[in-house]
């Protein structure tokens, strides 16, 4: 797919679903017993491996008026379907769903999924679950194809050897079935687990604490009871529209009904510092409510500052660092993200394929074992950027285009993937 260069964006569009909140959706409707309706769920390949998940352990998943009705299998009574369950490129069905799975008393589930999965690490989750438990069984002890054989679980104290939200998700769910289990982040991560399961009447203690630790605790719970479920616009998705907004010239668009829980909102407040216009009613840093708020995002093109990322925001824009590295080339200073090797097992290694993607267009950034350093020339020639089968990564492709001078072509993604052509079509109704 190509991207040429663009002249002003302007209107309002909204953006696809939040991906994270609708897999935690499927996943919590699924442990529920009563019928649970989810609104704006996402549609794509990820967020349906885990419909397509949930329906082999027994939830029933009916699609009226546009909207979901989950019915599912209840907590403790997940089916093992009797062969593996194909997360597909799903990292977070992946982390997430064995929480559950590790308390079926006596039951075992094989999880294996496609090539890139495979090189993606699940000792990070296998290890809290032992600690409870369970018994995670993995090739070479840590990349997928595993299997969780459920048993009974005893409650941890967990402080992340990482900051995931996948880990810390996988924990609480699984702490659901114990007297009590305590997960502690160094730093904050995305919430919204943890804001699901208070939702649906689960007792959750969040407890912020000295130096911004945070202790997450749950406990024994005998039904979960969501209400509705209402999946705002993905701020990860609006993040390339609003990269977009901010750099080509002229440009002034509103997106509506986007996700501003404040554990997303990292990239909006790195822009803010680089001098970016935009404007949004966000949630004050560290605000826990068993709901997630939504606010229009206004944003209009506007030179731009280099700026350093602290370690601390690192999980709150993880998946947006890409396009930090891009807003990088056209600010005036050199562009710093340090602190985020995790980049590195992502749908592909993005410290490498950024560099190597960005560098191929023209612009001076450099790798470093955790980040990347950005030199910015206030623009970008263009040129070819390979995707390497992250969807992310043509993304950032497809943004990088519109800004440039001399237009970009992605290859290496799959025409499957429904993102970008998504993203082509709402940046054609915003020039038009
Ligand atoms: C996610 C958490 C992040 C993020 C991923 C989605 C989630 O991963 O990169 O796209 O929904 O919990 P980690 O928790 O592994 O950092």
């Amino acid at each position: 797919m190509r991207f040429d260069p663009s002249g002003p964006l302007r209107g309002r569009v909204t953006v696809p679903a939040d991906k994270s909140i609708s897999h935690r959706a499927a996943i919590i409707a699924a442990m529920a017993s009563e019928p649970v309706r989810v609104r704006n769920y996402l549609d794509a390949a990820d967020t349906n491996s885990t419909l397509a998940a949930v329906q082999k352990l027994g939830a029933i998943v009916e699609r009226r008026d546009g909207e979901l009705v989950i019915r599912g299998c209840g907590l403790r009574n997940a089916m093992p379907p009797g062969e593996p369950i194909d997360v597909g490129n799903a990292g977070t069905l992946m982390r997430l769903l064995p929480g559950w799975l590790a308390f079926q008393q006596g039951a075992s589930f094989e999880l294996d999924g496609d090539e890139s999965i495979r090189r993606r690490p699940v000792d990070r989750i296998a290890e809290p679950l032992s600690l409870m438990g369970a018994r995670i069984e993995a090739r070479e002890g840590r990349f997928p194809p595993f299997t969780v054989h459920g048993a009974a679980l005893t409650g941890i104290t967990y402080e992340l050897p990482v900051a995931s939200a996948q880990v810390k998700s996988c924990v609480l769910l699984a702490g659901l079935c114990t007297d009590s289990t305590t997960v502690i982040e160094p730093v904050p991560s995305r919430d919204h687990t943890e804001r699901m399961l208070a939702a649906a009447g689960a007792p959750v203690v969040h407890e912020p604490g000295a130096g911004g630790v945070l202790r997450t605790t749950v406990g024994n719970t005998d039904e979960l009871e969501p209400r509705d479920i209402d999946v705002p616009g993905d701020p990860s998705s609006a993040a390339f529209l609003i990269a977009a907004g901010v750099l080509v010239r002229d440009s002034r668009l509103v997106l509506e009904r986007v996700g501003i829980n404040w554990t997303r909102a990292g990239f909006l407040r790195i822009l803010e510092r680089m001098g970016a216009i935009v404007l949004a009613d966000l949630e004050p840093p560290g605000t826990f409510q068993a709901h997630e708020p939504i606010a229009d995002i206004d944003v209009r093109n506007a030179p731009i500052e280099a700026t350093t990322v602290d370690v601390e925001e690192v999980p709150l824009a993880i998946d947006e660092l890409p396009l930090v590295a891009l807003l990088g080339c056209f600010a005036e200073g050199n562009t710093v993200v340090r602190g985020a090797g995790e980049l590195r097992v992502k749908e592909s290694d993005r410290i490498a394929t950024v560099v190597e993607g960005l560098r191929g267009l023209g612009a001076e950034i450099e790798a470093l074992p955790d980040g990347f350093v950005v030199s910015g020339t206030g623009r970008l020639r263009g040129g070819r950027l390979d995707a390497h089968g992250d969807h992310r990564l043509a993304l950032l492709g497809a943004v990088a285009g519109l800004a440039s001078d001399e237009g970009v072509e992605v290859v290496g993604m799959e025409a499957a993937d429904v993102s970008y052509p998504r993203f082509a079509q709402d940046v054609a109704e915003l020039i038009a």
